[in-house]
């Protein structure tokens, strides 16, 4: 699990957006964490210390005189063994209260007493209006100056029905950014291209040409790589998946459409991972109208098909090409023509699997060819794997 181990203490503070902090006390426990609760008297006008007890399996915290500690000291017990203190939601209030240094609560008083090296992450929350005036504002640059992240909040209707910044990121996005708060920063402002998914050739109006590839291991790399620290482009086929959080996700259709879509973005990159399953064909008289079974009196129609270019190939032939890595489904030699397909890709890195039962599976054996030869990587979830697979690639770049 991603946050195995991992103790968080959950500020919650006066704002509509309490209701999202029990949703985000689940994601984080699933993901692994215990949650520390504490809570302001603002907040529990909006959800109850008993909802977030019975969700994070923890008394919660409100007041500095809680006699459940026997020292009275709750600011310093609760912050000395934990990884971070998130507060979501973290109202403007609260905000310029961090910014000020100020410790009229439990709350503030804790924040102020963390060890400097203790992350304090602040998801705000408020009406648009709140949130655009000057003295927020200026508060949150503060934040800022002290390296404190700020993360949102987002843009969109709000709970007053005023439309605007100020909604707080949704739990599964505050989880995301814990997550990430932990991974190692290995390609802190890298540009990464990944392509992923199959590719969909048409045929007709309703038929098409595809794989069974899922875009897991595509859309895990992504993610570990925007966890890793970089600005990551996710060219993408037909998938069922979500963007991972914070990648910028083109989705695509064709292998050509694919194609062109990375060459337009590929000048920036430092970083470019073809996991995709592009076809190797599109049929190149695709009928505008639906095919017949019996047109003609003929039983079958007659497909051409054309190439599709090879997208690797095309970036590792430019100059200057992006460091590239290319992947390798192969039903069995993998060893050796794993070796020959990185030669023959002419790429520093190829990523060998034995497919095709790996479409579609959360984990995954992956086999790592480069100039000196090749390494195991056993088998685990396809987001463990992307991660080892990032940190590879750090070594190299
Ligand atoms: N690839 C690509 N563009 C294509 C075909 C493949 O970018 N038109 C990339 C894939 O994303 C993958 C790598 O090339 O990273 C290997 O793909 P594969 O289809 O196995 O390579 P081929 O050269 O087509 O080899 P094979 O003869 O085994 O099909």
């Amino acid at each position: 699990m991603d946050l195995n181990g991992k103790k968080i203490v959950l500020g919650l503070t006066g704002g509509i957006a309490c209701y999202k902090a029990a949703e985000l006390t689940r994601a984080l426990t699933k993901a692994g964490a215990s949650v520390q609760v504490v809570m302001t008297s603002a907040a529990t006008q909006f959800i109850t210390p008993v909802t977030m007890q019975a969700l994070s399996g923890k008394a919660v915290y409100l007041d500095q005189w809680d006699d459940r500690i026997a020292n009275h000291m709750p600011h310093i017990d609760l912050t000395r063994d934990v990884d971070a203190i998130l507060i979501a939601p973290c109202s403007a209030d609260f905000i310029f209260k961090l910014a000020h240094g100020a410790c009229d609560d439990l709350l503030s008083t804790l924040c102020l007493a963390r060890p400097g090296n203790l992350p304090l992450l602040v998801a705000p929350a408020m009406n648009a209006e709140m949130w655009n005036n000057p003295a927020t504002q200026r508060n949150i640059t503060q934040l800022q100056l002290d390296q404190i992240p700020i993360l949102g909040p987002d843009a969109g209707v709000q709970a007053c029905g005023e439309t605007g910044m100020g909604r707080m990121l949704e739990p599964e996005q505050l989880l995301e950014e814990v997550i990430a708060l932990f991974q190692p920063k290995l390609l802190a402002g890298q540009h990464v291209l990944v392509t992923a998914g199959p590719t969909f050739e048409a045929i007709d109006p309703v038929r098409g040409i595809t794989n069974h590839s899922s875009g897991k291991m595509g859309y895990a790399v992504a993610r570990a790589a925007q966890q890793a620290g970089a600005h990551v482009t996710l060219v993408s086929g037909p998938t069922t998946l979500q963007a991972p959080y914070g990648v910028q996700l083109i989705p695509v259709e064709t292998g050509r459409q694919m194609h062109d879509a990375v060459m337009s973005h590929i000048a920036a990159q430092d970083v470019f991972i073809a996991v995709a399953a592009v076809a190797d064909w599109y049929v190149s008289n695709i009928s505008t109208q639906k095919l017949k079974k019996n047109a003609d009196g003929n039983h079958m129609c007659a497909l051409q098909f054309a190439e599709n270019p090879d997208i690797l190939a095309s970036v590792a032939a430019l100059s200057p090409a992006p460091y590239c890595v290319g992947f390798a489904a192969e039903s069995e030699n993998l060893l050796q023509y794993g070796a020959e397909k990185r030669i023959k890709k002419g790429i520093p890195l190829l990523v060998g699997n034995i497919g095709p039962q790996t479409f579609g599976q959360d984990d995954n054996t992956l086999v790592l060819f480069d100039e000196h030869g090749h390494t195991n990587l056993p088998r685990a979830s396809k987001q463990l794997l992307a991660q080892q697979l990032i940190a590879e690639i750090a070594k190299r770049v």
